[in-house]
């Protein structure tokens, strides 16, 4: 949460800052703000987005060839002009821009106030550049002695960006638990949250780790450990283009991702599924497999969407592998003393790879012994260099705030897994191992024949964005699927919705019904399918609503409902990866109608970097 960008180098740093701010509003846009160091300090700052940002600084000076900005998801303090980044320090010489948050703030608060510090904001932010300006005056050193000094009695989570009015062209960097980047140029450096701000000038990049610091100049970047050694820096090579970061023509990038799913599948499964030869090929899972296949029990780690993609995988890998999975929210099991025996495997699945409580959950079973696969959307980040293996999801960059196609392509890989140890175990038939290969690399022409169905969709969201709740029913390997709809609606319409297991209506939820509820109810064919028809007609008794998604050429089905979505055949196993587009347009074309802004839900940020 929270984005951040750095730039020094030949260019003016403010078009760069900004620029790189908008790529990174995905991560919070409750203010943005900008600090030029051009012989002197200047900042600015907004509350809102960053055209708001944009709008205030029109006619001020905006020079400077080295400069910070932000762009704010609030933890401590309302959205403001004053809580806005970047703050500046008491004697107004340091400014700092942090993503995260400090843990111990409040005592630090109260000694810098006893000690005649004043604040002009409520944030943590403040508090923690004004103690490192306390440390680089007391004891007359730099500003990178002094960050390291303070970095060492803070706990919590930051990734901060400082400059100094009396040290031209530098911008030190630090980080604990967020992430940060350094693009390197020829003659400059560019720092962000993630690479998006830096993509045009420059594809070599350092990761930067926990607990290291960086002090970057136009043509130095030097990087060190809290306890001053030099580290070398390990420069990896970017594979993502400027247009994957681009909306390419669509109104937003929730529907441009959600169009790319025919692709972001397609890619997933490339070089890795070989449907003749009968083949997986993961290398990252190729070292773990026979842990995998003795493991008493796989423990899915995820927060979510992709805790929604460990539900389903919960129902492939028992039913293919035989072996007991249990799925953990990653924020109650890190707090919990969970039981990790020897032979269990982690998986923890991840869009970002930067989720904190993804991240500290696999480090604690870490600790504890477990081997931790990751399946990790974002290359380099935190949870895939936490994990002992495992396999990237190489859906492209996501930029919409409401995760899709990062969902079906973890739910690609967590199948390819699953096939590969079941096959390697012998849990299941060659014959059916093979057509489910098959059927595999069938799903993107299957979820490509979905989106065909988008004007269908956008009509039934037309029909029904003035209801007041939703109701998602599924069943089975369906039944991550209806939380999973309900979620999307939920953050882009605002409407409250909830998703339940079909046969759970009757123990509770059935008590909604009525003609004002619409429920929408994932009927395809499978094991459960009649079943879930008798949850039709239960809630068609109580004058419920029914938008059923059923399987094309399910007449009868079709009969039974008010208005129904088709979709594709498909095995059982694989129909989440299908199932789930319709329910995926139904809230982007519900938000849209209602007139919001579904890329940036309120309250929302892409990348939840803080507890
Ligand atoms: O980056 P991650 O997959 O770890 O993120 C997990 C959740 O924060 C994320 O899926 C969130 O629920 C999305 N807004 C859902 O659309």
């Amino acid at each position: 949460m929270c984005g951040i960008v750095g730039y020094t180098g030949p260019k003016e740093a403010y078009p760069v800052i900004i620029k790189g701010l908008k790529r990174l509003e995905y991560r919070g846009y409750d203010s943005a703000g900008i600090a030029l160091l051009d012989g002197s300090l200047k900042v600015y700052k907004k509350k809102g987005r960053v055209s708001d940002l944009e709008d205030e600084v029109v006619g001020k000076d905006l020079h400077g060839h080295t400069g910070i900005g932000h762009t704010r998801w609030a933890t401590h303090g309302e959205p403001s002009d004053a809580n806005a980044h970047p703050h500046r320090s008491s004697t107004g010489k340091l400014a700092m821009i942090h993503n995260g948050i400090i843990e111990n703030y409040a005592q630090l608060k109260k000694d810098l106030i006893n000690k005649g510090y004043q604040f002009k904001s409520d944030t943590d932010t403040e508090v923690l550049l004004n103690f490192i300006e306390e440390i680089k005056e007391n004891n007359h050193c730099g500003l990178e002695e002094a960050v390291r000094v303070a970095l060492k009695r803070v706990t919590g989570a930051y990734v901060i960006l400082l400059i100094d009015a009396e040290e031209p062209d530098t911008i030190i960097a630090a980080r604990k638990g967020s992430p940060l980047v350094i693009g390197i140029g020829k003659g400059e450096h560019f720092l962000g949250s993630d690479a998006s701000p830096m993509l045009e000038y420059t594809k070599e990049v350092v990761y930067v780790n926990d607990y290291e610091l960086a002090i970057v100049r136009p043509d130095e970047l030097i990087l060190k450990n809290l306890g001053n050694e030099k580290i070398t820096p390990y420069v990896q090579k970017l594979d993502i283009e400027l247009a994957a970061i681009e909306k390419s023509g669509y109104d937003h990038f929730m529907l441009k991702e959600i169009f790319e799913q025919p692709q972001t599948i397609f890619d997933c499964l490339r070089g890795r599924l070989d449907t003749l030869g009968g083949t997986i090929t993961m290398s990252g899972i190729q070292q773990y497999a026979d842990q995998i296949m003795k493991a008493n029990r796989i423990v899915m780690i995820a927060c979510g969407t992709s805790w929604h993609a460990g539900l389903v995988a919960e129902y492939i890998f028992e039913e293919l592998c035989r072996i007991n999975v249990e799925v953990e929210y990653a924020s109650e099991f890190r707090y919990r003393n969970p039981v990790i025996q020897p032979g269990d495997v982690i998986i923890a699945i991840s869009q970002s790879g930067e989720t904190a409580d993804t991240l500290v959950a696999i480090e604690n079973a870490k600790a504890k012994g477990a081997i931790i696969l990751g399946v990790v959307n974002v290359v380099g980040s935190s949870i895939a260099r936490a994990s002992h293996g495992g396999a990237y999801t190489h859906a492209g960059p996501e930029i919409g705030v409401a995760s899709t196609k990062a969902f079906t392509a973890q739910l690609a890989v967590l199948t390819m897994i699953a096939l590969k140890i079941a096959h390697d175990k012998g849990t299941i038939d060659q014959d059916r191992y093979m057509r489910l290969l098959a059927e595999l690399a069938e799903v993107p022409s299957k979820v490509e024949k979905v989106l065909k169905t988008k004007d269908k969709i956008r009509d039934l969201a037309e029909k029904y964005k003035d209801a007041r709740d939703f109701l998602y029913l599924g069943r089975g390997f369906n039944f991550p699927v209806a939380l999973e709809g309900a979620l999307k609606l939920k953050e882009i319409s605002y409407i409250h919705a909830e998703g339940y297991p079909a046969a759970e209506m009757k123990h509770g939820p059935i008590a909604l019904v009525d003609e004002n509820l619409p429920v929408v109810v994932v009927a395809t064919k499978d094991t459960y399918h009649h079943k879930v028809v008798s949850n039709i007609q239960e809630i068609k008794a109580r004058k419920g609503k029914v938008i059923a998604l059923i399987t094309e050429g399910d007449t009868a089905t079709a009969a039974l409902c008010d208005d129904v979505i088709i979709v594709p055949e498909a095995d059982e196993i694989l129909a989440p990866m299908i199932s789930v587009v319709p329910l995926q347009l139904l809230a982007y074309y519900t938000g849209v109608a209602k007139g919001y802004d579904v890329d940036k839900p309120r309250n929302l940020a892409k990348s939840v970097t803080v507890e």
